[in-house]
């Protein structure tokens, strides 16, 4: 598995790749690898023949006061996670190499980031739009690879690829979560044995609201009732929004007629956890 730190290397290598006629599947992450990662990474090893990942904790999606400083940071144990399953290139730039002295350049997606997370964070979708698209330039995948768990994530990057006519495409792959329901999530690792507890009551509630459209509910105000009760009981959950919406255009709905996302934030003590569910279930495994 070969390292690669500088930009400037990692397109050379890109457009040596391209020139022997390799196909490139890129993941791009902020590290602390698990599972979901991994998914993403073996889903690209499927589809290519050289994988790329990259390791990079971006400054520009996160607000000022949200946790960037203690984001949770170990290269030695992601790099041994990505060699094991078979990763081919790690790049992991600085924030230096990626946004120099003088960088004043954005990238703004509209629509779309106006709700959900992009409402509860300011400028955080046009950190996530920046860096995706200097790191499709620096990579220039084929294949790019998303978890449906950052579902507006998701909907952006789709939204931006198309808007401009970036030449990849972007695969959309299911929410991995531990067995007992809870999404996988870097940010994990900050809850405490008893928020850990109470953090399986999103994975509960999505559950609760799907069972209760099977019975025929399409109201957005009575699934999301049902689980905000079920949120609201627990002492350590403060819920940041509970949404239903058009998969697409990410606009609230009510009722449900086709299709649309139930959309979780929640703070479970101090850390801010996401999970959504996509109705009908046939569509959650991949957009
Ligand atoms: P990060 O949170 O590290 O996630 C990297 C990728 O892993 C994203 O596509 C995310 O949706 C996916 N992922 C995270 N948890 C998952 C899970 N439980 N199941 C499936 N996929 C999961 O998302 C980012 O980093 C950044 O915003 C980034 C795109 C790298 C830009 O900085």
């Amino acid at each position: 598995m070969k390292i690669i730190q500088k930009p400037r290397e990692m397109q050379d290598t890109a457009d040596g790749l391209r020139r022997a006629g390799k196909r490139i599947a890129f993941i791009p992450t902020m590290g602390f690898l698990h599972e979901g990662h991994l998914s993403l990474m073996q889903e690209g090893r499927r589809r290519a023949e050289t994988v790329v990942a990259s390791v990079f904790v971006n400054p520009t999606q996160f607000g000022p006061k949200e946790d960037l400083s203690s984001y949770p940071r170990d290269f030695e144990r992601d790099r041994k996670m990505m060699d094991s399953i078979g990763v081919d290139i790690v790049f992991c730039p600085t924030g230096e190499d990626i946004y120099p002295r003088g960088y004043q350049t954005y990238v703004t997606v509209e629509e779309v980031t106006l709700n959900l997370c992009g409402a509860s964070r300011p400028h955080h979708f046009r950190g996530v739009a920046t860096v995706v698209t200097k790191l499709f330039h620096l990579v220039k995948p084929h294949v790019a690879l998303f978890g449906n768990k950052d579902f507006q994530q998701l909907v952006v990057i789709q939204r931006m690829v198309r808007d401009l006519d970036l030449d990849v495409e972007i695969v959309g792959c299911a929410i991995v979560r531990e067995p007992d329901g809870l999404a996988m999530s870097s940010r994990n690792t900050h809850l405490s044995p008893e928020e850990r507890r109470e953090a399986l009551s999103l994975k509960r509630s999505l559950d609760e609201a799907r069972d209760l459209f099977r019975s025929g509910e399409r109201g957005a105000e009575g699934l999301l009732a049902r689980v905000r009760g079920i949120l609201s009981s627990q002492p350590a959950i403060r819920i940041d929004y509970l949404k239903i919406c058009d998969p697409d255009t990410l606009r609230d709905i009510d009722p449900i007629q086709d299709r649309a996302v139930l959309a979780i934030a929640a703070y479970v003590g101090r850390t801010r956890l996401i999970d959504n569910y996509v109705f009908p279930e046939c569509l959650e495994e991949g957009r």
